[in-house]
C-alpha cells in the first residue's frame, strides 16, 4: 500500500466526497512541485507507445472526462504519467450543477456514487484556460469533453475547442443531466453529429456512449444502445469512450439518482467492450471507461478490444500516482508475454475477468 493509500486518504476520505475532491484540486495547482516529482518519480517506456485515433500517445492510460471540469489544472494534471487527459465536460453556457450532497463514496466497493449534473464555469473561461496552459502540457494530449441538451450549443462548444484541443469527446451520456437523453434517439443522435461533421477539420472526434443498460431490462434497449454505435459510425466518429456511469437510484443524493462508477462497473465495462468491437472492427478507435484501478485491469480491457483506458474513481482511490502505477505493471506485463510492444496486443475475442 501506499503513502496515498496508508496516510493522505484516510484523512481525505474524512472530508465529504465533494471537499475532498476540492482540497486534491487546490493541491494540484501547485504544479511546479508535481513536475519536480515527476523528474524524480517518473516512468517512461517505449514499450508502451501507442496511439489514439490516430494521436502518438506515451502510453494507453488516460484520464477520464470530470475531474478538470473547467480546464483549470491540465499542466499540473500532465505531470502524473497519463497518456493522455480529458477535460470537461464543458458546457456552452456555465451552470451550477445539482444540489449537493451529490457526490457520495462506498468505500467498501471501491465506487463512487455522483449526480453532479456538469456543474462548469462555461465554454468561453474553459477556452481561456486551455489557451493559456494548453503549451504547458508537454507532449500529452489533451482531449476536451463537451456536451449540452441543445444541438447548436454543443456544435459551438465544439467549434470553439476543436482548434485547441488535441481531439473533442462528446459527451451524449451522463445520466445526471436533465434533457442529455434526448441524444440517445439515433435519429437525434445523428443530426447533432451530422451538424459537427459538416464543419469539422481533420482532428478526431470522440463520442462517450451510455453503458448497456443493467441485466434484466429487454434486449430491445440493449439493441438501441449498440444502433448509437451505428450512427458515430456514420457520421466519421473516430473513437468510442465505452462508457459513461451507471444510472442507480440512491436516497443520499440529494436528487436521488445518479451513476455509479468504479468497481462495480468494471465488469459491464468489459462486456460492453468487447461487444462494440465485435460490432465496429479493428478501424474505430475504443477507449475503457470504467474501474480501471490496475495493470490487470487495463490490460484485460485491451485483449477485450480497447486501444486505451481511462480512469477516475481508481484515481480517488490509489491516488496521484495511479496511471504511473498502471503503466509501469503494462510495461512488465508486456515483457513478460513476450509481445513486442502495448500496441501489438489485440483483441482476441475473450473477456478474462
Ligand atoms: C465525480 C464524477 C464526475 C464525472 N463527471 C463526468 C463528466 O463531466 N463527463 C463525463 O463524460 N464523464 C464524467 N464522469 C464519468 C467518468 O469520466 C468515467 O467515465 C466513469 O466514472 C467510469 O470510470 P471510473 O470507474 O474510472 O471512474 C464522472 C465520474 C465521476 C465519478
Amino acid at each position: 500500500m501506499s503513502v496515498y493509500q496508508n496516510l493522505i486518504r484516510p484523512l481525505l476520505f474524512r472530508l465529504p466526497a465533494e471537499d475532498a475532491s476540492h482540497l486534491a484540486a487546490l493541491t494540484l495547482r501547485l504544479w511546479p512541485i508535481w513536475g519536480a516529482l515527476r523528474a524524480v518519480n517518473g516512468f517512461e517506456s517505449s514499450d508502451l507507445s501507442t496511439e489514439i485515433a490516430g494521436i502518438p500517445i506515451g502510453n494507453p492510460v488516460g484520464l477520464a472526462a470530470g475531474l478538470d471540469k473547467d480546464c483549470e489544472i491540465l499542466p499540473a494534471l500532465s505531470r502524473l504519467g497519463f497518456g493522455y487527459l480529458t477535460c470537461g465536460t464543458v458546457t456552452l453556457d456555465p451552470r451550477p450543477g445539482n444540489p449537493q450532497p451529490r457526490l457520495i463514496r462506498e468505500q467498501g466497493r471501491d465506487a463512487l456514487i455522483n449526480s453532479m449534473g456538469f456543474p462548469n464555469k462555461g465554454l468561453a473561461s474553459a477556452v481561456e484556460k486551455i489557451e493559456r496552459d494548453r503549451h504547458r502540457c508537454g507532449d500529452t494530449p489533451i482531449v476536451v469533453s463537451v456536451s449540452g441538451t441543445e444541438v447548436d450549443d454543443i456544435v459551438e462548444c465544439h467549434r470553439k475547442v476543436e482548434p485547441l484541443a488535441h481531439a473533442v469527446e462528446i459527451n451524449i451520456s451522463s445520466p445526471n443531466t436533465k434533457g442529455l437523453r434526448i441524444f440517445h434517439s439515433p435519429h437525434v443522435l445523428d443530426s447533432l453529429l451530422g451538424a459537427i461533421d459538416a464543419e469539422r477539420s481533420k482532428k478526431p472526434l470522440f463520442v462517450k456512449i451510455p453503458p448497456f443498460p443493467s441485466e434484466g431490462e429487454d434486449a430491445e434497449s440493449h439493441d438501441s444502445a449498440l444502433s448509437l454505435v451505428d450512427v458515430c459510425l456514420s457520421n466519421r466518429v473516430d473513437a468510442l469512450t465505452v462508457a459513461n456511469t451507471h444510472p442507480v437510484n440512491d436516497a443520499r443524493l440529494k436528487v436521488g439518482s445518479g451513476g455509479s462508477s468504479g468497481k462495480p462497473v468494471y465488469e459491464p465495462m468489459l462486456r460492453m467492450v468487447s461487444e462494440v468491437r465485435q460490432r465496429v472492427g479493428d478501424e474505430t478507435c475504443i477507449n475503457a471507461s470504467g474501474g480501471i484501478f490496475t495493470a490487470q485491469d487495463a490490460w484485460a480491457a485491451i485483449e477485450a478490444g480497447a486501444n486505451t483506458v481511462q480512469t477516475l474513481t481508481g484515481l480517488v482511490y490509489r491516488g496521484p500516482n495511479v496511471a504511473r502505477d498502471i503503466a509501469k505493471g503494462l510495461a512488465e506485463l508486456v515483457e513478460r508475454r513476450g509481445i513486442e510492444g502495448i500496441a501489438q496486443l489485440r483483441y482476441d475475442g475473450m473477456i478474462r475477468l
